[in-house]
């Protein structure tokens, strides 16, 4: 189980009489195996500022973040990118594909990150899931933007983690491959016992979700 306790992230930025402003404030939260929390929220009210820090990728200003038994933050640098690799899988909101590799081997990468052997054959059935089998062989360069965005989202599902954390992972689909990629994380969460965290601003998702969280400013709040 994947927990936040007050968690918060200060930037230092000129905002009115303070120097500071506060991007996440006092964040709780708890991702369980087999459920889906949607969260939504206005652009910039701290959304992704909070997925990298329960990501394990941007250490807080203040609060915790946990993983089952560890505390991600206090761990040292290289077993805190262990246990990402092992535990943690991200879609992030922006491009992320390694371009001197094919397709394919990108969806492998992960794993064998990891020191296990690729499974071709599962990582070939993931992009055939999000329909893009065809461009296994083919390099990041030539593919759409909604192509890409499939590309890290089939990485992650092979990637088999215990957490996804999803940034905006519809953001460039049209209707039927948005309603694909979200039947698959749903799908990931109930039959793989998986706890995924679905970041949004589409009213589409919310019926895929089990928990619905919403920020605003900076500020969690349960709905
Ligand atoms: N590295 C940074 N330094 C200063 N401010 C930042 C930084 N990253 C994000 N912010 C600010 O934090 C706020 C939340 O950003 P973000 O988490 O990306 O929002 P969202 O994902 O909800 O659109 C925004 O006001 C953004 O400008
Ligand atoms: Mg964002």
């Amino acid at each position: 189980m994947l927990k936040a306790n007050q968690l918060t992230m200060r930037y230092f930025r000129k905002t009115g009489r303070a120097n500071h402003f506060f991007a996440v404030k006092g964040a709780n939260l708890e991702l369980h195996p087999g459920e889906v929390a949607v969260l939504t929220g206005r652009s910039g009210s701290g959304k992704t500022t909070l997925l990298h820090m329960l990501a394990g990728l941007l250490t807080p200003t203040e609060g915790k973040v946990w993983l089952d038994d560890a505390d991600l933050y206090a761990l040292p640098d290289a077993a805190l990118s262990r246990l990402r690799n092992q535990k943690i899988g991200v879609i992030p909101q922006g491009r992320s594909a390694v371009d001197a590799l094919t397709v394919l081997e990108n969806v492998l990468l992960p794993r064998q990150l990891r020191g296990e052997a690729g499974d071709r054959g599962a990582a070939l059935r993931w992009l055939d899931a999000l329909g893009i089998a065809d461009l296994a062989d083919a390099r990041p360069a030539e593919l759409s933007g909604g192509e890409l965005r499939r590309m890290a989202i089939a990485r992650a599902l092979a990637a088999d983690t215990e957490v996804i954390l999803a940034d905006e992972p519809t953001g460039d689909l049209d209707d039927e491959n948005t309603e694909r990629a979200l039947m698959l994380l749903k799908s990931a969460a109930v039959k793989r016992r998986k706890a995924v965290l679905l970041v949004t601003h589409d009213r589409e998702a919310l019926p895929y979700g089990t928990r619905l969280y919403r920020m605003e400013n900076g500020t969690l709040n349960e709905e």
